[in-house]
């Protein structure tokens, strides 16, 4: 029996804290997380204990270090199902979308290639490719969508039009409007194709079990703080093999075997390959203690949970006029709306004065206004931790807004 009062209590951003004046309702969650003090405690052990660095030294110290980075590694590995040697760190998703663009794209595409993408996607798997468009004249296609959700038939329709795509670049579950796609239909028709497929996991790695070798997928991304993770750490999972074949992105200490004056280089092999410069250790560090808290909490759970919040909000608001929901027909742990005449951002702020962290505008996915036709909406997310009272709080903000903001227009 999954207890959410019980769970709550690990975290001391949801132990008493007030906005507005408010209790605060943090419903961001697809922005970041709240963070259990078994993370906090990790990462300030590590400040306090035992900080060195890790790889970089022959004493007790470093070698407890690096010990902990491996650790972690192998718990990443465990829990999306990876080799170890397969989990490169990285700053964030950000930078793992980055590292597989310049890594694998840079190197292996060219002008007559081309590299699918939806008009879904979050500005972090959309702007590295345009890069690298840029850079080797390949084509960037979007992929059609049916009720903006792309299906395995829209993937197979572009391919039998554009025979030339090589590398497909999807987000599993979208960040605003929390479609979750078919991702193994997917990179069937993809590796069919001869073509790979990368994976932004995002919003759904802490939300729903992802098996990286049963998928069969090529690359995924994710980010330790949408997980009760810390900020400024993240992965990205690659098959080993591509790993190897692909470029180094960022160089400097720590990925190489050796250099020399004739300007030759020679790197480890992935994962470290990828990993120059110190480390996030501490970052490191709190990310497995992250895996461990999810793992004891259990991902069937937090689905459920999720799915049970989701269910609830939708029941509560059946009767509020003037909502316009952009994705009541999903199970994600996203709500996305607007208020019939009001703009996303005044409404965030109504929110807010009631003490609701919403997120509104375009949540960094600005091509979706053209399939939404909406520029900016109001997204509110949950998590593991949010409660049903949470809910009747919004909604009853929901419910008297609309007042307010009539009151304050007609002003
Ligand atoms: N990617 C994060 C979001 O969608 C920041 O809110």
């Amino acid at each position: 029996m999954y207890d959410i009062y019980k769970v709550r209590k690990e975290f001391p951003m949801l132990n008493g804290k007030k906005m507005q004046g408010h209790d605060l309702v943090y419903l961001d969650n697809a922005s970041t997380t709240f963070k259990p003090r078994c993370v906090i405690d990790a990462m300030n052990e590590y400040y306090e204990d035992y900080t060195a660095n890790s790889h970089r030294g022959d004493y007790d110290l470093c070698y407890k270090a690096e010990t902990k980075v491996n650790e972690a590694r192998r718990k990443i590995a465990e829990f999306i199902n990876s080799d170890v040697n397969e989990v490169v760190f990285t700053s964030g998703d950000t930078e793992a979308l980055n590292l597989v663009a310049y890594g694998y794209g840079l190197k292996f595409l060219t002008k007559d290639d081309a590299i699918l993408l939806s008009k879904s996607e979050h500005a972090s798997n959309t702007l590295p490719w345009f890069k690298i468009s840029n850079m080797t004249g390949c084509h960037i296609y979007f992929v059609d969508t049916d009720k903006n959700m792309i299906t395995p038939e829209n993937v197979k329709k572009a391919f039998s039009e554009h025979p030339n795509i090589k590398v497909v670049a999807f987000a599993h579950v979208g960040n605003v409007l929390g479609y979750r796609i078919d991702i193994e239909e997917i990179t069937k028709i993809t590796h069919e194709h001869g073509a790979i497929i990368v994976v932004d996991g995002a919003q759904s790695v802490p939300h729903v079990k992802t098996d990286f070798k049963k998928l069969d997928i090529d690359f995924l991304s994710f980010s330790a703080h949408k997980m009760c993770g810390p900020t400024g750490v993240g992965v990205l999972i690659g098959k080993y093999d591509l790993l190897q074949k692909m470029d180094t992105f960022l160089t400097g200490g720590g990925m190489n075997e050796s250099f020399n004056s004739n300007i030759e280089c020679v790197p480890y092999d992935a994962p470290r390959k990828f990993e120059a410069g110190t480390q996030n250790v501490a970052g490191i560090i709190g990310f497995g203690a992250a895996i461990d808290f999810i793992n004891e909490i259990g991902l069937e759970n937090i689905e459920k949970h999720e799915e049970e919040i989701h269910t609830y909000l939708l029941e509560q608001i059946k009767d509020i006029d003037g909502i316009i929901i952009y994705n009541n027909d999903h199970e994600s742990n996203l709500f996305t709306f607007n208020r019939k005449g009001v703009f996303a951002q005044d409404e965030g702020t109504l929110f807010n004065s009631k003490g609701i962290a919403v997120r509104t505008g375009q949540h960094c996915a600005k091509m979706l206004d053209e399939l939404i036709c909406e520029v900016a909406t109001v997204r509110a997310s949950f998590y593991l931790y949010t409660t049903k009272e949470e809910i009747d709080v919004f909604v009853d903000a929901l419910r008297s807004g609309g007042d307010i903001l009539d009151a304050y227009f007609n002003d």
